[in-house]
C-alpha cells in the first residue's frame, strides 16, 4: 500500500495572480483531499473530498486534517545557512555587518563536523517554518557544501547550494583563489548537481569579493555545466554599489559586471536588487533572470525598499528570500508581513494571494523548479505543509472576524509564523510536526 490521502482545507496556486483573473490563479477546496503516492513521493491528485474520495482504493490510508489548511511547502529563494548562529546581530549596515559578524562566523565552517551540526539546525528551523526548498549560501569551504547536501540528502529535501567564491576584500582566512574556486566548484558540481533532489549553484559572494579573473571562472563553470545555477547578491546597499563602481571602473554599473562575465540567464538568482537602474531592470528581464526580494533583511540592515512594481512591469520573476542572518526570521509568513510593509512605504501593494503565490509557485518559477514543486499538479513532488490558522489565541479570534478567504489569508500572512505550521511533509514523508 503506497497511496496516502490527506483531508483538509486545501489551497494552491496555478498562475500568477497578476497575470490572470484571480479565480484562475488558485484552486481552493474548503473540504479537499490531497492524494499522494508515498513510494514515489509524488502528488497523485487534488480535489474536493466528495469528488475524489469515492475513487480511492480501500487500501489508501486517510489522514484527517479537517480544520487545518494544506498548502505547498514554502520556497525561500535566498538564505545563508552558516549565518543561523548570528541572526539578529545588532547595529550595522551591510559592509560593516559582514566584517563584524559574518566573516568571523563563516570561518568556523572549515570544520566539516561543525558545518554538519549547523546544517542540521538550519534544516530544523526551515522545516519548522514550513519551508521545504531553499536557494542557500554555504561558505567558501568545500566542506560546508558537502555537509549541507549530506544533511539534505538524509531528509530527502529539494535544495540548491554552492561553494562561495571569494578571492579578495575579505579576511585571508576566508579567501580562495580564482583557480582553487574553479576546481572546488567543479568537483562539487560533479559530486552533487542533480544527485537525488540536490542542485548546484555557482556562488560568487558579490562583485566586491571577486576579482575579474574569478568572475570569469564563474562564467566558465556555467558554460561548462549547463543546468547549474548562478546565485549572488546585487545592488543591496548604496555603499556597496559605489564600491562596485570603484572596483570595476570600466563597467557600466553593477549588473554589467556580472553580465560581462556571462552570469545572466534563466537560472540566475540575484538577491536584493534594490538600487537598480531602469536599464539594469530591462537587462534582467531580457536575460530572464530572477530576483529574490528579502524584506526583513532589507529593513534590518537598513538597505532600502525593494520595488515589486519594477519587477512586475518588466515581467521579471520574483521569489521571496528570508536572507537569514541578514534577515530576521526563518518564517516566510513573517517575511511576507515585512514585504507588505516595505511595499506600503513605497506606495505599492501586496495582496494575500500574490504574497502566498510568491512564497510557493512564484519561488518555484524563480528557481526553475516549477515542473517539480510549487503546487499540487499531479506528478509533482509532494512537499506540503499543514497550517493551523488558529495557532494562537489572537489568530483564532481574528480569524473568526474574517468574511472571505482572501481576508483569512491576509491575516495568516501578517500574524502567522512557525507556530501556525502544524506539520511539514517532504516528498510525501512527515519531516516536522509541531
Ligand atoms: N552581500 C555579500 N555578502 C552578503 C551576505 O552574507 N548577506 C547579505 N545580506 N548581503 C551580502
Ligand atoms: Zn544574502
Amino acid at each position: 500500500m503506497t497511496k496516502k490521502a490527506f483531508r483538509a482545507e486545501i489551497l494552491h496556486f496555478i498562475n500568477d495572480p497578476d497575470s490572470v483573473p484571480i479565480d484562475q490563479a488558485y484552486q481552493y477546496f474548503d473540504d479537499g483531499l490531497l492524494v499522494i503516492d508515498e513510494h514515489s513521493g509524488r502528488i497523485e491528485q487534488v480535489g474536493y473530498y466528495s469528488e475524489v474520495a469515492p475513487f480511492l482504493g480501500y487500501d489508501t490510508l486517510l489522514e484527517d486534517y479537517r480544520g487545518r489548511l494544506i498548502m505547498p511547502g514554502f520556497i525561500d529563494t535566498h538564505v545563508h545557512y552558516p549565518q543561523t548562529e548570528m541572526i539578529a546581530a545588532h547595529g550595522e549596515k551591510l559592509l560593516e555587518w559582514l566584517n563584524t559578524y559574518t566573516f568571523p562566523v563563516e570561518k568556523k565552517f572549515s570544520d566539516p563536523v561543525y558545518a554538519r551540526k549547523i546544517a542540521e539546525r538550519f534544516l530544523d528551523e526551515l522545516l519548522r517554518a514550513g519551508t521545504t526548498t531553499a536557494m542557500v549560501f554555504a561558505t567558501v569551504h568545500k566542506a560546508s557544501v558537502d555537509a549541507f547536501f549530506d544533511a539534505c540528502e538524509q531528509r530527502n529535501l529539494r535544495m540548491i547550494t554552492g561553494k562561495v567564491m571569494m578571492d579578495r576584500n575579505a579576511p585571508d582566512y576566508l579567501l580562495d583563489s580564482a583557480d582553487s574556486s574553479f576546481r572546488d566548484s567543479q568537483q562539487l558540481i560533479d559530486e552533487w548537481h542533480d544527485r537525488g533532489r540536490a542542485r548546484y549553484a555557482v556562488t560568487p559572494r558579490f562583485a566586491p569579493t571577486s576579482t575579474a579573473e574569478q568572475l570569469q571562472k564563474a562564467g566558465q563553470l556555467l558554460r561548462d555545466n549547463p543546468g547549474v545555477y548562478l546565485h549572488t547578491h546585487l545592488s543591496e546597499n548604496a555603499d556597496e554599489v559605489a564600491w562596485v563602481n570603484q572596483l570595476f571602473p570600466d563597467h557600466d554599473g553593477y549588473l554589467d559586471v556580472y553580465d560581462s562575465f556571462g552570469l545572466l540567464g534563466r537560472r540566475s538568482i540575484f538577491a536584493h536588487c534594490i538600487h537598480l537602474t531602469d536599464n539594469e531592470w530591462q537587462r534582467l528581464a531580457q536575460c530572464r533572470c530572477n530576483v529574490a526580494f528579502c524584506p526583513t533583511s532589507n529593513l534590518f540592515l537598513g538597505s532600502g525598499l525593494f520595488s515589486l512594481d519594477s519587477a512586475r512591469s518588466r515581467d521579471v520573476q520574483v521569489g521571496i528570500g528570508t536572507d537569514v542572518g541578514g534577515g530576521s526570521s526563518f518564517s516566510m509568513l513573517q517575511t511576507l508581513n515585512e514585504a507588505y510593509k516595505v511595499l506600503q512605504l513605497r506606495g505599492e501593494t501586496l495582496t494575500a494571494f500574490k504574497g502566498l503565490y510568491l512564497a510557493t509557485l512564484g519561488g518555484a518559477m524563480a528557481l526553475d523548479l516549477h515542473d517539480l514543486i510549487g503546487n499540487f499538479v499531479s506528478g509533482k513532488e509532494a512537499d506540503f505543509i499543514v497550517i493551523d490558522k488558529a495557532a494562537t489565541p489572537l489568530l483564532a479570534f481574528r480569524m473568526q472576524q474574517c468574511r472571505s478567504l482572501s481576508e483569512q489569508l491576509f491575516v495568516l500572512s501578517m500574524l502567522g509564523d512557525d507556530r501556525v505550521i502544524w506539520a511539514t511533509y517532504a516528498a510525501g514523508k512527515l519531516v516536522h510536526q509541531r
